[in-house]
């Protein structure tokens, strides 16, 4: 079976061809970052437009990588939620009108749950059941998953996210949009521990994050005194330590409440080389086996989507297409619900 992925919640336009004997065929993104650098953070309708004018290069030079004629897509698995909602819709418009026009089905697809399954597009995949972090930009949960399509909610972030977190501390230090990566970068010049940041909810005894208040005692720090380029990078550094610190307790801790020995890390932040260093060192004591995706598919992705889609065919789970080409997005939708 070969399905088209087509992903576009936010400020990536991510197109891939999975086929469920071969893997992934071929896969293609463009990201927006460039274009939203200016205004230091996602402008939706500039994402919408541009979507627009990236889907159907994508598709083709999708086409043309994995040498697939369109004739032998079997499904188009879309993003349809949750996002931006001028986003989400060119990108299931596209894919609702290409599969009216080849007579495929059209499964919607939740981008966590592309997030989430992305791991088991590994070389050695693990097996269910285990436990997930997603750490992404808008979302901060662990999940006991059993199965494609199941997912159980164990805590979640009660205001930012992780990814969210790392974003609005970076602009805070000056350092930019997209906020991650310039930040786990600028963290490397830093010292931990000169500056003192809390470890929001670390013993709250659950599995719920908090992240504003990490980043108020960072704008605390930043209006205190005015600092040297150090200081701010000591003050990256520690930041960087004390989310990683409460994200990889807590992922680990779940496993262990769960009785599961597999955590599966999806999301942006998941590319975070610190929370991956932690991570592997505690479950290594732990006896935990930690699996993540690619980094390159770490962030948003078409591939995911292409896979998720495959799956949830597979065992049945798709969502039947409207034929006549009609869709739905859901800017806001619960994973725990699909
Ligand atoms: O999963 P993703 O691509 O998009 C969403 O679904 O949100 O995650 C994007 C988030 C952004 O907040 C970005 O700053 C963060 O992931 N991110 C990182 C790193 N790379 C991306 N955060 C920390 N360290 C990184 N290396
Ligand atoms: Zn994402």
């Amino acid at each position: 079976m070969r399905v088209l992925g087509i992903e576009s919640s936010c400020d990536e336009t991510g197109v891939a061809l999975y086929d469920s004997e071969r893997g992934l065929l071929a896969h293609a993104v463009h990201s927006q970052v460039a274009m939203h650098e200016d205004y230091g953070g996602v402008v939706p309708e500039l994402a919408s437009r541009d979507h627009i004018r990236r889907l159907v290069p994508l598709f083709e030079q999708v086409l043309a990588q994995s040498r697939c004629p369109k004739s032998d897509i079997d499904a188009i698995a879309y993003t349809a939620g949750p996002g931006l909602a001028g986003a989400l819709l060119t990108g299931a418009s596209f894919a609702a009108s290409l599969a009216l026009a080849l007579g495929v089905p059209a499964v919607p697809i939740h981008h966590l749950e592309g997030h989430l399954l992305s791991p088991l597009l590994a070389q050695d995949p693990p097996a269910f059941p285990f436990i997930a972090l997603l750490v992404s930009g808008g979302h901060t949960q662990i999940m006991r998953v059993t199965g494609v399509g199941r997912y159980a909610l164990m805590g979640e972030s009660l205001d930012d996210a992780a990814g969210e977190a790392f974003d609005k501390t970076a602009q805070l230090l000056g350092l930019g949009y997209p906020g991650g990566p310039a930040l786990a970068r600028f963290a490397e010049t830093g010292t931990p521990g000169r500056f003192k940041l809390p470890r929001p909810m670390l013993g709250s005894g659950d599995f719920m994050f908090s992240f504003s208040g990490l980043k108020t005692a960072v704008l605390t720090a930043v209006r205190e005194r005015s600092l040297t380029e150090q200081d701010k990078a000591d003050l990256a550094a520690e930041f960087q330590e004390a989310a990683t610190e409460v994200v990889a307790t807590k992922a680990l801790e779940a496993c262990r409440v769960a009785g599961l020995n597999t955590l599966v890390v999806a999301g942006g932040v998941g590319a975070n080389r610190r929370l991956r260093e932690r991570l592997d060192a505690a479950a290594g004591r732990q006896g935990v086996r930690v699996c993540y995706p690619e980094v390159a598919l770490c962030t948003d992705n078409g591939a995911m989507i292409a896979f998720a889609g495959a799956l949830r065919l597979q065992a049945g789970l798709a969502e039947p297409s409207a034929r006549d080409g009609a869709f739905v997005v859901r800017p806001r939708w619960p994973l725990a619900t699909v």
